[in-house]
C-alpha cells in the first residue's frame, strides 16, 4: 500500500457550541483520487480549513509526509504543497487569466515556466489576456482549478469545484481530474456523477463525524449512508 501524504487524528472543530468536526481519523494514500462527501453542514468544508490551515482546529493532530502540520499557517503549508480552491469562487478579478495563474505559481515558490502549461491543461489559453471577472462564473471556476494545478500541488484539495458549471464544463473538470498524475486530490463534491466516476475511494462525512468509508461501489451500496445522504440528494 502507498504511503500516507496526509493523517489526521482526532480532529476536532468546535463552533461556539457547535461541534462541526468530532474526532476525525482520516488517512489519504499517497497518489488517490478521495472523495469527500456528506449532506450540507457535514463539516466538509471546515475539515478541509483544517488541513489548509485556514481555520485552526480545536484539538488533533494534522500529519502530512507523516510530519505533524498542526500548528504550521497556510502559507507555509501551501509551500509544503498543500493547493486548495475554495468553495467560494476567489479569482482575482481585476487581472488576466495569465496574471491570475502566475500569481498562484509564483505563491508556492514556483516560476512562471508552468503558466503556459496550466493554460492549456485547463483549455484557457485563447482567453489567457482576458481580465479573469469578465469570465463566465464556469471558467472562473476552471481559472480557480488552473490556480492549485499552477502550485504543482502534491495534494490538491477542491471544495465543490462543480457547483455551477455547465455539464460540458463538468464533463471537462472529470477529465481534467482524472488526467492527472503524480497529484493526491481531495474531493469535495455533491454531483454524485463525478464523485463516482473519479474517486477511487470515498470518505462519507455525517454531523462532523466519519459515517462510512469504501469505494465507490461499497458506498453506493450502504445503506447508512442512503438514508443519511444518497436518499436526499438530487444527482
Ligand atoms: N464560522 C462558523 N461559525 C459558526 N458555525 C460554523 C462556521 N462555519 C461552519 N459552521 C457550522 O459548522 C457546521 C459544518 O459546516 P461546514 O461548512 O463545514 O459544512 P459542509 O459539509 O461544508 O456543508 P456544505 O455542503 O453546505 O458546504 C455547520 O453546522 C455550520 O453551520
Ligand atoms: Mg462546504
Amino acid at each position: 500500500m502507498a504511503a500516507l501524504i496526509l493523517e489526521t487524528r482526532g480532529l476536532t472543530k468546535t463552533y461556539a457550541g457547535v461541534t462541526a468536526n468530532q474526532d476525525v481519523d482520516f488517512a489519504l494514500p499517497q497518489g488517490q483520487i478521495r472523495a469527500l462527501i456528506g449532506p450540507n453542514g457535514a463539516g466538509k468544508s471546515t475539515f478541509v480549513g483544517m488541513l489548509c490551515g485556514r481555520i485552526p482546529a480545536t484539538r488533533g493532530t494534522v500529519l502530512f509526509d507523516g510530519k505533524d502540520i498542526s500548528h504550521l499557517p497556510a502559507h507555509k503549508r501551501i509551500a509544503l504543497g498543500i493547493a486548495y480552491t475554495f468553495q467560494i469562487t476567489s479569482v482575482f478579478a481585476g487581472l488576466s487569466v495569465r496574471e491570475n495563474i502566475a500569481l498562484a505559481a509564483r505563491r508556492a515558490g514556483g516560476d512562471d515556466a508552468r503558466v503556459d502549461e496550466v493554460l492549456a491543461r485547463v483549455a484557457l489559453s485563447d482567453r489567457a489576456e482576458q481580465t479573469a471577472g469578465d469570465l463566465s462564473y464556469g471558467h472562473q471556476r476552471i481559472l480557480e482549478i488552473g490556480m492549485g494545478l499552477a502550485q504543482t500541488p502534491r495534494l490538491f484539495i477542491l471544495d465543490e469545484p462543480t457547483q455551477g458549471l455547465a455539464e460540458s464544463e463538468v464533463a471537462e473538470f472529470k477529465a481534467l481530474i482524472t488526467g492527472l498524475r503524480d497529484t493526491t486530490i481531495l474531493l469535495i463534491e455533491h454531483n454524485m456523477s463525478v464523485v463516482m466516476e473519479t474517486a477511487q475511494f470515498i470518505t462519507v462525512l455525517n454531523h462532523g463525524e466519519i459515517l462510512a468509508e469504501g469505494t465507490p461501489d461499497d458506498i453506493r451500496a450502504n445503506s447508512h449512508v442512503q438514508a443519511a445522504y444518497l436518499g436526499t440528494e438530487d444527482a
